[in-house]
């Protein structure tokens, strides 16, 4: 898939670029003209997207940065600046799951490990991009929320509060920051096909075998009856960053197959 938005000029980062959705957005930022800062915390992902932009003819640098930690934050807006002469568009795109348990299961340090992650590092990239924003007279973040964001989902209290707060987050950026030509807003993808979206790599090779036939099941009774491919939340987020989308901020788009304008009827339907 490709696209044919311009962003020729721009200096983008994106957050979790290693891989999945980051790794598909970071590439379709460049194949549309951005200068793209792959932030990771597995620096062989990042340079394997670096390495994959720039073999097609694109622009990357690449920042080993954990979101979560302020300093290597700070670092990585400011080489993205030392590189580009400046930051046009932050994708806060990294965040993790923190497994499938019940709120009375979750041990602490792992739900204030979601919220550091989810939250507190959009708010680091945030605090530390707008500065730039507000120096050259605008710019645009696209945050990664979820369909968890809107809902409640089983099994997944961190996720979905810190999914939820993106969200408010985006819309309350979007009130501070509009009369500063700064748009923010956030895409909240369905079922999409990445390690996350398979549960992650701490998983058994039995328990991934079933954590993706059932995810499959799940997606199969969306509208559009399929997983999406990274690519195709990428794309949007390109156009989110666009001049394209120049009315649009607090906006909350569902890049979901349809998931969230239904629910499943089953045998209701026939
Ligand atoms: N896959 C899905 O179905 C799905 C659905 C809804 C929302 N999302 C959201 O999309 C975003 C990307 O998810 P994905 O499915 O591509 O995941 P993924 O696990 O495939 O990729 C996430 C990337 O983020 C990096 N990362 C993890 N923690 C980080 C940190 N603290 N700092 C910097 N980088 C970090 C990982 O190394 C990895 O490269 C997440 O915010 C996720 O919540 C995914």
């Amino acid at each position: 898939m490709t696209t044919t938005i311009s962003l020729d000029g721009k200096a983008a980062i994106v957050t979790g670029a290693g891989n999945g959705i980051g790794r598909a957005t970071a590439k379709a930022l460049a194949a549309a003209g951005a200068k793209v800062c792959v932030s990771d915390t597995i620096a062989e992902d990042g340079a394997r997207t670096v390495a994959e932009i720039t073999e097609a003819g694109g622009s990357a640098i690449f920042m080993l940065a954990d979101v979560a930690n302020e300093d290597q934050v700070k670092a990585v807006v400011a080489a993205t600046v030392a590189a580009f002469g400046g930051v046009d568009i932050l994708i806060n795109n990294a965040g993790i799951g923190g497994g499938q348990k019940r709120i009375h299961e979750v041990e602490t340090a792992d739900f204030a490990r979601v919220l550091d992650v989810n939250l507190l590092g959009t708010f680091f990239m945030t605090k530390y991009t707008i500065p730039h924003f507000l120096k050259s007279g605008g710019g645009s973040i696209v945050n990664i929320a979820s369909t968890y964001g809107l809902i409640g989902a089983p099994k997944a209290p961190a996720y979905c509060a810190t999914k939820g707060g993106i969200i408010n987050l985006t819309r309350q950026l979007a009130v501070d920051y509009g009369p500063d030509n700064i748009r923010v807003n956030a895409i909240c993808p369905g079922y999409i096909d990445t390690s996350l979206g398979r549960r992650g790599p701490t998983l058994s090779e039995s328990e991934f075998t079933a954590a993706t036939a059932r995810r499959e099941k799940a997606a199969a009774m969306q509208p559009l009856g399929r997983q999406a491919q990274p690519v195709e939340v990428g794309n949007v987020a390109v156009f989110l960053s666009s001049p394209g989308a120049s009315f649009m901020t607090g906006s909350i788009v569902t890049v979901d197959g349809g998931c969230v304008t239904t629910f499943n009827y089953g045998e209701a339907s026939n």
